[in-house]
């Protein structure tokens, strides 16, 4: 039975203020004792501020938003994935798309960062997504599994063990109109299909989390598809009580 798991990607939001008061708010609403995993992602510049505010409460995860594939050196403005679990992060996200469109990153990449991320002993939140052309023209599955492929070719399925894959079609993204749960679903499946191939026992294991436009009053019907086990939230992790009212919803 895989745990439900939560993740707020704040993108690039946010202070010093902001991160205090938000892990203060979401640690008084009860975020601790919620079932699923939660794990927030605030911008480089405040994991400190986060991780003082969780204070070791290991109920709460802390992740980055990206990260560089090497591990040091003269790579002038990037982040290793050695320094985020330096500062207390156990997860990242990889290959966010807004990356993928706005920072050049392609799968080869993105295979490069899933890599790095597990050798710093990170664990990758791989994001995977189809832009709305795509869609309409039904090249979904090939884009997500190509997306899926190239991680597969450069390390191996092993990759993909214990780690998570994030479904978040682009047209949702920050745009209010979300997959439906069935439209949703039907990627999820596609997705653990794919792995499945390689590996029955990592495909049904590895969590699965929706992402785009995830709001709390359509968080349930989401989160009650079988293959979706949760969900990668940007815009609503920003506001404490609707991050709250997911993370409730998954667990
Ligand atoms: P959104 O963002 O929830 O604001 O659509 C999701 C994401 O980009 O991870």
């Amino acid at each position: 039975m895989r745990q439900p798991m939560v993740a707020g990607n704040w993108k690039m939001n946010g202070s010093r203020d902001f991160t205090h008061t938000l892990v203060s708010d979401l640690l008084a609403g009860g975020v601790s004792s919620c079932a699923a995993k939660v794990v927030i992602c605030p911008p480089f510049p405040y994991l400190g501020v986060a991780s003082d505010g969780l204070d070791g409460n290991g109920e709460v995860a802390l992740g980055g938003q990206n990260l560089d594939v090497h591990e040091s050196g003269a790579y002038t403005g990037e982040v290793s994935g050695a320094m985020l679990a330096d500062m207390g992060c156990e997860y990242v996200i990889v290959g966010h798309s807004e990356r993928r469109a706005l920072y050049g990153e392609d799968n080869a990449r993105v295979a490069d960062k899933v890599r790095a991320a597990r050798a710093a002993g990170l664990v990758p939140i791989l994001c995977v997504g189809e832009t709305l052309a795509e869609r309409e023209a039904d090249r979904t599955e090939a884009v997500v599994g190509a997306q899926l492929d190239a991680v597969i070719e450069a390390l191996g399925v092993e990759a993909f063990d214990g780690t998570v894959v994030a479904y978040e079609p682009v047209w949702a993204i920050g745009t209010g109109r979300t997959a439906s749960g069935e439209q949703a679903q039907a990627v999820h499946a596609f997705i653990r299909g794919r792995l499945s191939r390689h590996d029955g026992e990592v495909a049904s294991a590895i969590r699965i989390l929706y992402g785009g436009s995830v709001k709390p009053d359509n968080a349930a019907a989401l989160f009650a598809e079988p293959d979706i086990d949760g969900g990668l939230i940007g815009g609503a992790s920003l506001k404490a009580a609707d991050f709250l009212a997911i993370c409730n919803a998954a667990g």
